[in-house]
């Protein structure tokens, strides 16, 4: 029996949340060979689906958003048990059970939590008025989206990955849109100020006003949202959409005694430190990680896709620590922003355009290496820089003069085939 193996007990794995890291943990046991019962509880009445098309463009009809992330028969033919809509409500680490709303009791080998992020609310009066909405699940997008179809005044609060994708839909769509940001910037938990900079410009021209460095004081209105009020003045609005930050859903660690701490948290094979037979992956995992100076909890699909298949395999008996390059993704209109690795603001920051007006590629340097590249319509230069710092290559800001990531990635895996 290998450390990993579940043992003698025939529990099997319980995976809390059927989003992107639940989803992956399952098929990647099935994947690795494990036998033992598998049951994936979510509490959203859906399928496993992919949340990142929900806020790329407007969705109005339910028939035709196709976002599972596999059909039904995926389950059932991997004998893979779903309990949808009925959300797990508390964890019994001693007796090694969770219970779920329903009140149904689940015994576990390994328990894997998976159960992501919710929305960080709205503080200010009036923001659970008619026509204030939140994007985070599928049902979010579809209200969102029959609100699109008809809106005028569109005020987007929140200058980050969501708020911005919204924007620009909207824009699109013909209405008037003003994004609201507190800080002094848009994006700046994901992007440096130039790529930030760059974005801006593209963004205003193409008719979207922005707002940094405001605060929303109120939302009015009677029955629905009239306006919003903000400390530079108030903006007319028959739909406010806000998108202000996610915060991890750790309460259920929490409250198991488990230690959490934004997030739950845990080791580099992503098992609880308190608890190794509790796993987490995903937006609700904190976790040493080799590309960053100090533990992480990163909010994207790469990383819910490779923790989930880390642990996945790792209970099918394959362990292994998680090293993967956290990479980043959004579609800002008609620019494609790529991130590949993690930057910090201390880091050195140079601009290299990509030869067109569209293209554009941001290198962070610390300590006088390459950590993280920031790429805008430039898919190439991205892959070449995910392949570079995945396999640690050294590259200092004078390899890079008059090259691209593209070249010396060539250049290296043409060494590669020589030797
Ligand atoms: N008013 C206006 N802006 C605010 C406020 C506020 N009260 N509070 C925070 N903000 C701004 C932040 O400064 C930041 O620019 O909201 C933005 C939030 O951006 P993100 O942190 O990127 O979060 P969000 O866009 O909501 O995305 C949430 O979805 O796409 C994923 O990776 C993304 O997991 C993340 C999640």
């Amino acid at each position: 029996m290998t450390s990993t193996d579940p043992g003698p007990s025939t529990a099997g794995v319980v995976v809390v949340g059927g989003g992107q890291a639940g989803y992956s943990v399952v098929s990647a046991l099935r994947g690795a060979g494990y036998e033992g019962p598998v049951t994936l509880c979510a509490d959203e009445p859906h399928l496993p689906y992919q949340r990142p098309p929900l806020s790329k463009k407007a969705h109005t009809e339910p028939d035709t958003l196709r976002v599972e992330l596999v059909p039904e028969s995926f389950y059932r033919d991997r004998d893979i048990a779903l309990r949808l809509g009925d959300g797990v409500a508390s964890l019994d680490t001693t007796a090694r059970s969770v219970t779920t709303h329903a009140g149904v009791r689940l015994g576990y080998d390994h328990l894997v939590l998976a159960t992501g992020a919710r929305n960080r609310p709205l503080p200010v009066p009036g923001a659970s008025l008619a026509g204030v909405h939140a994007l985070r699940s599928l049902d979010d997008a579809l209200t969102i989206g029959r609100a699109l179809t008809t809106a005028l005044d569109v005020v987007v609060v929140g200058g980050g990955f969501i708020g911005l994708e919204l924007a620009l839909v909207a824009q699109g769509l013909g209405a008037r849109v003003t994004v609201v940001e507190l800080a002094d910037r848009l994006l700046s938990r994901a992007v440096s100020p130039q790529v930030e900079t760059h974005l801006r410009e593209r963004h205003e021209s193409s008719g979207v006003r922005i707002l940094t460095g405001t605060a929303v004081r109120a939302i009015e209105g009677t029955d629905r949202v009239r306006q919003v009020v903000t400390d530079r003045g108030t903006l007319l609005a028959d739909l406010v959409v806000y998108g202000i930050g996610a915060v991890p859903r750790d309460e259920l660690a929490r409250d198991a005694g488990l230690a959490v701490g934004d997030g739950v948290i845990v080791d580099e094979r992503l098992r609880s430190v308190t608890d190794p037979r509790v796993s987490a992956v995903g937006d609700c995992a904190r976790h040493p990680h080799p590309h960053a100076d100090g533990p992480v909890r990163l909010e994207s699909v790469q990383n819910a896709a490779d923790q989930g298949t880390l642990v996945g395999r790792r209970i099918a008996g394959a362990p292994g620590p998680y090293e993967s390059l956290p990479w980043f993704w959004s579609d800002q209109g008609d620019v494609k922003l790529q991130i590949a690795g993690l930057r910090t603001g201390t880091d050195e920051v140079r601009v290299m355009p990509g030869g067109s007006p569209e293209r554009l590629a941001a290198y962070a340097f610390r300590d006088e290496r390459l950590v993280a590249v920031e790429t805008l319509n430039w898919p190439a230069e991205h892959l070449a820089a995910r392949r570079l710092l995945e396999r640690r290559t050294r590259i200092g800001a004078a390899d890079l003069a008059g090259t691209t990531l593209g070249a010396l990635a060539r250049a290296q895996r043409a060494t590669e085939v020589r030797t």
